[in-house]
Formats: structure tokens, sequence, C-alpha cells
């Protein structure tokens, strides 16, 4: 059994229990899980990002619904406690479409059976991210064994943003899952990680998972990824997303727009790994998916280790001056070389042939 396999980013305790978390806000200093009674506790999990990530998002938000139908699950309640849930986070699409789905199955039942039918929903929402991870996987590796070829036994660089990790979904994650396919498989890669500034996912998450499970990789500040690619050090670019329109556009970290030019004028592939459950056929183009404005405190600070063991959060820049901190970016379609979905390889352009619209 290998490292990633061992843990579980989110668990629902049994039928009618409370919902475990890996609680991410102290990764990677401190190893924590975090159990759920209310769906109110859910929604400030996904609002604090103590959970976050497209995939995990939508988990949570159904088994947030599960607790919630465990205390009153008259369809005003449930009405309710989905908006609570759905006012946490406005840009991955996963989130509304997993509470859509848990909507729709309880109220197609009498309230006395809506409690089963919401843990079910949340279970199967889990399980299906699970296999998409690792479907994703073994269509991402046929790429990644192709580059293997062409270099001839040296390892394969691939840069990746944010976290599209397992901590991101409830398996293998999305970018990561052909990454530890192949190094399962004696495939040499390494991973250049972008640190991913404001909140890091890439230095404390990314990083955090991949070398627990032995895969070569380095954090790189994210200004260095142009260099990199320029300098042939990057065969493939790998992302996640919080979003894809109908048109193939792609929404993820702030920062992936960059290095989708970047790939595009050195001609290194630029691809996007995600599950069906993030393309949102009613949205046409990128430009109207809602971009999250987060706090300017995160890019104003930094936080990390200090010497004597606590986590401190430390001001870099001048008191008193602002920040401005938009949390995702539009890559347009483009610039993807190909979507790597539980479907297989799709060209952008074709991201909306592969959900119907409601
Ligand atoms: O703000 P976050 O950490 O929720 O942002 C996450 C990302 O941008 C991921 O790359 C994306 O959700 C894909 S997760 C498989």
């Amino acid at each position: 059994m290998t490292a990633a396999e061992h843990l579980y980013t989110i668990q629902l305790l049994g039928m009618g229990e409370d919902v475990r978390i890996l609680d991410q806000v102290h990764l990677p200093h401190a190893l924590e899980f975090r159990d759920l009674k209310t769906f109110e506790e859910a929604a400030e999990a996904i609002a604090v990002m103590r959970v976050r990530g497209a995939p995990l998002i939508g988990a949570t938000a159904a088994s947030g619904m599960a607790l919630a139908a465990r205390v009153d699950a008259s369809d005003e309640a449930l009405a309710s406690a989905a908006q609570v849930l759905r006012d946490t986070r406005p840009t991955a699409v996963n989130l509304g479409w997993a509470l859509d789905r848990s909507m729709k199955c309880m109220l197609e039942v009498p309230v006395e059976d809506r409690v089963k039918v919401a843990y079910q929903e949340a279970a199967s929402v889990i399980r299906e991210d699970a296999m998409a991870n690792q479907a994703i996987g073994q269509h991402g590796l046929n790429l990644v064994k192709q580059l293997s070829e062409v270099k001839e036994g040296k390892p394969v660089n691939i840069l990746t943003h944010c976290n599209a990790g397992w901590l991101a979904t409830t398996h293998l994650g999305t970018a990561t899952a052909p990454i530890y396919l192949a190094h399962r498989e004696g495939i040499p890669v390494h991973v250049w990680v972008d640190e991913t500034r404001p909140r890091s996912q890439g230095a404390a998450l990314t990083a955090w998972e991949l070398h627990r499970e032995g895969v070569p990789c380095s954090v790189i500040a994210d200004n260095a990824g142009g260099l990199l690619i320029q300098r042939g050090e990057v065969d493939m670019v790998i992302t996640g997303a919080d979003r894809v329109a109908a048109n193939g556009d792609v929404c993820n970290k702030i920062g992936t727009y960059l290095k989708a030019l970047a790939a595009a004028a050195a001609e290194v592939p630029f691809c996007v790994a995600v599950p069906t459950s993030t393309i949102d056929a009613d949205m046409p183009g990128g430009d109207d998916i809602p971009i999250e404005e987060r706090d300017d405190q995160e890019v104003l600070t930094a936080t990390g280790l200090a010497e004597d063991g606590s986590v401190q959060t430390v001001r870099t820049a001048a008191e008193g001056v602002p920040g401005c901190n938009p949390a995702f970016d539009i890559t347009p379609a483009e610039l993807v070389t190909v979507l790597v979905t539980e479907c297989g390889l799709i060209k952008p352009g074709h991201a909306g042939d592969l959900v119907s619209s409601e």
C-alpha cells in the first residue's frame, strides 16, 4: 500500500454518522483530522479551506447535505442548508453540481427516507470521484509514457501549479494521478512544483504529498516556470481546474494562465486533468466564470514554521499598503493542448459535448 492510499481526505463515518475530513490548514506542519457534525461545520470547512480543490469541495458539500438532513430533512431546511453551503466559495463548479445532485435525489423521496438517500448520494460522489481519478491517471499515463520514450530513460520533467493532488480529491488527484501511476510503474519523473502564492498550495500540499510518496520533486517560485520552460527543462505542464467552460476555457488557480502562455510559446504540451464534474455545460465561455476575490492579507503576509516550532504569519509588505487577491484565472481553450478526463483525452473545444446542459 502506498502513502497516498493510507489517508482519506473525507470519510463518511457510517450511515447517519459524522463526516471526517483531513484538515488541510495545518499541512505540511501537522497532519490533523476533524469530525464535522453539522452542515454549518461543513460550510466552515470549505470557506476557510480546511478542505479545498474542486472535487473535494463537491464531496464535502454533498456530505454537508447529509449532515443537514439528519437534523431536519424538510424541503425548506434542505434548501436553506444548500444555500449556506453554496455561498462558501464561488468558483469551483463541483460545489453547485454536488449540491444539486444531493437536493434532487432527496426531493424525490419522502422526508423519512432522506437521510439514507443523502448519505448514499454523498458516498456516490466520493466513490465516483475516486474512480474518475483512477481513469484520469490511466489516460494521462499514456502521455507520460510517450514523453518518456523520447527521453530515453531520463526523467520526464512535469510542471504543475497549485494542488490538484489527492488532497484536492478523494483518491489519486487529477493532475497528479498520471504522475503517481507513472512513478509506481517505474517511469522516471521529476515534478516542478509551483509554490502557488498566496496560499502556497504547491509548496505546502503538492510537494508534501509527492515527497511522501517518494516522487522526485522541486518547489519553485511561481515566476521560475517561464525560464525552465524556455530552457527546455519542462516536458509537460499539467494542472487541474476549478471549472471548464463548454468551449474549453479553463479556470484554475491564479498563475495558471501565465504558465499556459509560456508553454505555448515553447511548444510544450499544456494539459488539464479534470473529472467531467468540473465541466460546466451551462457556461459557454470562461469570461462569465465567477473569480473568487480573497482577503488581501493573504498576499501581504506569509505563513510558515518558525524556528521554535510554532506556525507564524508575518507581514511581507509595508504596513498600510493595500493588496489585491484574485484567486483564479482563465486560460483560453486555444492554449490548452488536451483535457485529460475519465472519458479519455479530449480536445478542449469538445468539453461541452461530454456533459449535458441543465
Ligand atoms: O483555492 P483552492 O486551493 O481550492 O484551489 C484549487 C485549485 O485551483 C486546483 O488546482 C483545482 O481545484 C483542481 S483540484 C483537482
